[in-house]
């Protein structure tokens, strides 16, 4: 689906000295501005060209500003349209709004207000251009993109590596921060490879007590300890012809890892309480926070075993496009009536750092979609894991920039109460992209205005 980048926008106004100020103007304030003097003229480019909005005065000769706002929007239903009305023309204001105006702006205007407005339709149109295109590829999945979702380049190469790697039997090392999806990628390398009509068994090393670790791999006999009461078949057995995925594998007890090693190394496993050997065919996938080697209690000899392959998952911050993307996928599965996430819910989604990576987004969809009345904002400000801000340590340093720029950008509207161009000049900004920024932290010129 095409998404409009460029703010490229419509000018539909009969007077020459009012449509040459205004172009003047929003040329200076960094759009892309077309003029045209009637509604006729300016239809045909409308339905030809990719505005992302436009910009009419009502009163035109021919036709007017509402019924060429009708015909675009029987083309193009999305697009918006921003209307210029005669001073205390109410009437006509509350009857564009009930057609479909973006909004309205009363003769005479300040400049300003017309771009801050415009900069909102674009904003507007553009968010929802994207989230019809997350559709779009959330209900066309296909293959692995099914189960491993995300549209980042450094996803798509993951997923590509997962394919390669699948059907290279050997054993392999994921890495990646907590909630990344590790599990994720551990199933889909079992189920894209020779393996997959087998088992994949997990075994979170983290989550088993050292005493049980013994026999909840290797399985037992009956009486081989107290409490032994029925035979078992350990994780490493179930997993034979299969993958057995070692979770969080430097927790494993050093005691542990070297019969892992000789199981590697030998391919037979005996129950405790056993001396019979069975051979087994495994394929070992683990998982880590960190590099294997940088944990001195972890054996050298059974990481080399283990590290023939390695893949890397980034954390989400480092992907955020998949932010949006995975966020519209948790709240369809929480709830078939998607709630949609505003722009502010966006942009809080997208400035949050997710120490929790992708299983905290999924937490947050969930509640978001269950709870209309929560926004993005107060959930994620609720979360036990936001930083304190007086705390900035392990945040990274784009959110550390960015919190500064909006506390800047605050302080000076509130100096110069909410006047642009005195903020422009303060700032030395072009005027987009101060407007860029006001939209990203959600700083509106009104709430300074005395
Ligand atoms: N790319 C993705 N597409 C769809 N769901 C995902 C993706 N990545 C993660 N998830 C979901 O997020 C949650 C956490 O993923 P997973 O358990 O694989 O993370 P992990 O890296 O193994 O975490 P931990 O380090 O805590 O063990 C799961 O519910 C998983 O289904
Ligand atoms: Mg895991």
């Amino acid at each position: 689906m095409e998404v409009v980048t460029e703010q490229k926008i419509a000018l539909i106004e009969d007077d020459p000295v009012v449509r040459h100020t205004t172009q003047q103007w929003l040329d200076l304030a960094g759009f892309d501005v077309q003029s045209f003097e009637t509604a006729e003229t300016a239809l045909g480019s409308i339905k030809d060209n990719s505005f992302c909005a436009i910009v009419s005065d009502v009163r035109l000769p021919g036709q007017s500003g509402l019924d060429l706002m009708q015909q675009v929007k029987a083309v193009n239903p999305s697009i918006p349209i921003v209307l210029i009305t005669g001073h205390g023309d109410v009437d006509m204001a509350v009857k564009a709004l009930q057609k479909g105006a973006f909004d309205f702006i009363e003769k005479p205007f300040e400049p300003e207000r017309l771009s801050d407005t415009i900069s909102q339709a674009i904003a507007h149109y553009q968010s929802s251009k994207h989230w019809k295109s997350r559709q779009h590829y959330l209900k066309n999945l296909q293959g692995m993109e099914q189960t491993l979702i995300g549209q980042s380049a450094v996803m798509k190469e993951l997923r590509e590596q997962i394919h390669k790697v699948a059907n290279i039997d050997t054993h392999v090392i994921i890495y990646g921060d907590t909630g990344c999806g590790k599990e994720v990628v551990a199933q889909c390398l079992h189920q894209y490879s020779l393996r997959s009509k087998h088992a994949f068994v997990p075994v979170n090393c983290g989550a088993i007590p050292e005493t049980l670790f013994e026999s909840e791999l290797f399985g037992h006999e009956i009486g081989a300890f107290t409490g032994a009461a029925k035979k078992r078949v350990g994780k490493l057995e179930f997993a034979d012809k299969g993958t057995l995925f070692f979770d969080e594998i430097e927790s494993m007890p050093a005691a542990m890892q070297v019969k892992v090693l000789r199981v590697i190394q030998e391919n037979t496993v005996e129950r405790v309480g056993s001396n019979q050997s069975h051979h087994v065919n495994l394929r070992i996938i683990s998982a880590a926070k960190s590099p294997l080697l940088n944990h001195p209690e972890f054996r050298q000899d059974l990481f080399y075993r283990l590290n023939v392959a390695q893949l890397y998952l980034p954390p989400l911050k480092e992907r955020e496009e998949d932010a949006l993307l995975l966020f519209d996928h948790f709240t369809q599965q929480a709830n078939s009536n998607t709630r949609r996430a505003s722009r502010a819910d966006q942009d809080a989604l997208l400035s949050y750092h997710w120490p929790g990576n992708v299983r905290e987004l999924r937490n947050v969809a969930m509640r978001f979609a269950l709870d209309d009345s929560v926004t993005v904002g107060e959930i994620l400000s609720s979360q036990p894991t936001t930083p304190n801000p007086t705390k900035q340590q392990g945040v990274s340093l784009a959110i550390q920039m960015q919190s500064f720029e909006k506390k800047v950008l605050h302080e000076c509207l509130n100096r110069h109460h909410g006047c642009i161009s005195d903020v422009m000049q303060e700032l030395d900004l072009p005027r987009r992209t101060l407007n860029q920024k006001m939209l990203k932290y959600a700083l509106s010129r009104s709430d300074y205005i005395d």
